[in-house]
């Protein structure tokens, strides 16, 4: 089943065709980030307008490098929840549009579940159960994949998801946007306990559970005391020392799942996959506990449409499609 896939949530555009959930055929992507790095973030219309301009495009270059026609598209998929709504809604509209002229069905796809499922693409042989830790500039979440489509979180962040502490941290050290990267770059040059950053932990019944705005504004404190003391910041002790409390948030938690669950498989997926300390941490912790990591590569991990046929795929499968009522959503629980 040859699936076309639209991914617009944020500030890439995406569209991918990809065979039985597992083989990708093509995979377009538009990053928008030429467009933003000015406003040092994401402006939600200048986003919304991007996706409009380049989606039909980005449709038909997908259909040329897969070498196929329009007619041998089986269904259309498209991410509908959760994402910047008029971005969202740009995808959900075009998907809409050709099920519609092309005759086939269409299945609205959660953003999340699609990251959880560019390990299926990364790994052909990786099937559930098992943990998955998805992080990204919108989520933290700690996910149970019982099933393909049954999915139950165990825990996520309760203020700002993990991609936002290090865009927000990267931007008071004058490091642009998106911020990950230039941090994980930098941290390179540092010391890890260049400084003792906070590891907030929420108190109050789930201990998979996190928060990490305490965090983000531990760094922001650091940086205006050095700005306005003129005292100097260490900046790549300070990258290094945020990469590992960030890890330490995440993997303990990851790895106490796995264990609770009896699941011989972790995964992580997002963008934030991509940090080299976070990879590095999942792989010593699963060789130390003598479970499998699963971490797709970094092209896998950001935003875009592969990973949205490949869980279309298995959604399809559980009967899960819509008709052309369907909406876009700013938010939606897995
Ligand atoms: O999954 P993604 O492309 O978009 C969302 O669905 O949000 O994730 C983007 C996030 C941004 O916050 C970006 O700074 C972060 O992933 N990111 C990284 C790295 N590369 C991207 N964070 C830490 N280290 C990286 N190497």
């Amino acid at each position: 089943m040859k699936i076309l896939a639209v991914e617009s949530s944020c500030d890439e555009t995406a569209v991918a065709v990809v065979e039985d959930g597992r083989k990708v055929l093509a995979d377009e992507i538009f990053s928008q980030v030429k467009l933003h790095e000015i406003y040092g973030g994401v402006v939600p219309e200048i986003a919304a307008r991007s996706h409009l301009e380049v989606i039909v495009p980005l449709a038909d270059r997908a259909l040329k490098t897969a070498g196929l026609a329009r007619r041998d598209i089986d269904a259309v998929a498209c991410t509908y929840a959760p994402g910047l709504i008029g971005a969202v809604l740009v995808g959900v509209n075009f998907a809409k549009s050709a099920a519609l002229a092309l005759g086939v069905p269409l299945i609205p796809v959660h953003h999340i579940r699609g990251h959880i499922a560019a390990n299926y693409l990364a790994f052909p042989g990786l099937e559930p159960p098992f943990v998955c830790l998805a992080i990204s500039g919108g989520n933290t979440m700690l996910v149970d994949v019982r099933g393909y489509t049954d999915m139950r979180v165990l825990g996520q962040t309760r203020d700002d998801a993990a991609g936002e502490c290090f865009d927000k941290s990267a931007r008071v050290l004058g490091l642009g946007y998106p911020g990950g990267k230039p941090i994980d770059d930098l941290s390179k040059q540092g010391r890890d306990d260049a400084y003792d950053l906070p590891r907030p932990s929420v108190n109050d019944g789930n201990p998979f559970d996190m928060s990490f705005s305490g965090l983000k504004t531990a760094v922001v404190n650091l940086a205006h005391h050095a700005e306005q003391t003129g005292q100097p910041l260490d900046k790549p002790g300070l990258a290094a020392s945020l990469c590992r409390a960030v890890s330490e948030m995440l993997v303990g938690r990851t790895m106490d799942a796995a264990r609770m669950l009896g699941y011989p498989a972790v995964a992580v997926a997002g963008g934030v996959a991509a940090n080299s300390r976070i990879r590095a941490d999942f792989a010593a912790a699963c060789q130390a506990a003598g479970r499998t990591l699963y971490v797709p590569p970094l092209r896998l991990c950001g935003d875009n449409a592969a990973m949205i046929g490949a869980q279309g795929y298995y959604e399809y499968q559980a009967g899960h499609t819509a008709d052309s009522s369907l909406n876009a959503y700013a938010t939606m629980e897995l």
